[in-house]
């Protein structure tokens, strides 16, 4: 509880992928004044660190665990609201673009996979969550990372709306695909 406003309550948001969770999560916490927290920007901050530092292999995007371990006290990830804007920051410097590249969304999950980075990374989260009024959003965040978060919410929405909300993201972005190909990689990953 924050005893300067005990009426706060963290809010875990989880979600199939793609399925808006994200989005919504920030316009939650706008609408109430709470502070929203990416926690997937934080997993991306870590491997824009690690493909910095000559981490992961070219050949096949796998991550050098046992520096990155070492490297991760020397990691410090924050947010920095702007008006309307939220950004990432890396050690004070605003990473919010590079975190959404191609070579990050590419090493992203090996770097997610370390537990070592994901116990750092759960920390660091819990730290932010203290004083409570907040809205987090990843996949362990209700189970992990606030157990006994106030409100849980689970976004749910069909492989083919999914696909649709993903296809127009990768148009925006200038990517050539097809929707058949974003409903199977879909579908893949919500079995994986
Ligand atoms: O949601 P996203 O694509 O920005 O997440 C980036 C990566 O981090 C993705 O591989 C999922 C992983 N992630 C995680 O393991 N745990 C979280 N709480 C959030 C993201």
């Amino acid at each position: 509880m924050n005893p300067n406003n005990p009426s706060l309550i963290t809010i875990a948001i989880d979600g199939y992928s793609s399925s808006g969770k994200s989005s919504m999560a920030r316009h939650l916490a706008k609408t109430i004044g709470y502070r929203y927290i990416d926690s997937g920007a934080m997993y991306r901050a870590v491997a824009l660190h690690a493909l910095r530092n000559g981490m992961i292999s070219h050949a096949d995007n796998s991550v050098d665990a046992d520096r990155l371990i070492a490297a991760l006290p020397e990691i410090a990830i924050d947010f920095e609201v702007t008006g309307d804007t939220q950004s990432t920051l890396l050690n004070g410097e605003n990473v919010e673009t590079e975190i959404r590249a191609m070579a990050v969304s590419q090493c992203v999950s090996p770097v997610a996979a370390i537990p070592q980075v994901r116990h750092a990374l759960v920390a660091m989260q819990q730290k932010m969550g203290e004083s409570k009024g907040i809205v987090m959003d990843g996949r362990d965040i209700g189970t992990t990372v606030f157990p006994d978060a106030e409100m849980k919410v689970f976004v749910r929405a069909s492989a083919q709306t999914r696909a649709q909300r993903r296809l127009s993201e990768m148009i925006e972005k200038g990517i050539a695909t097809t929707f058949e190909e974003v409903l199977a990689n879909v579908v893949s990953r919500d079995h994986i």
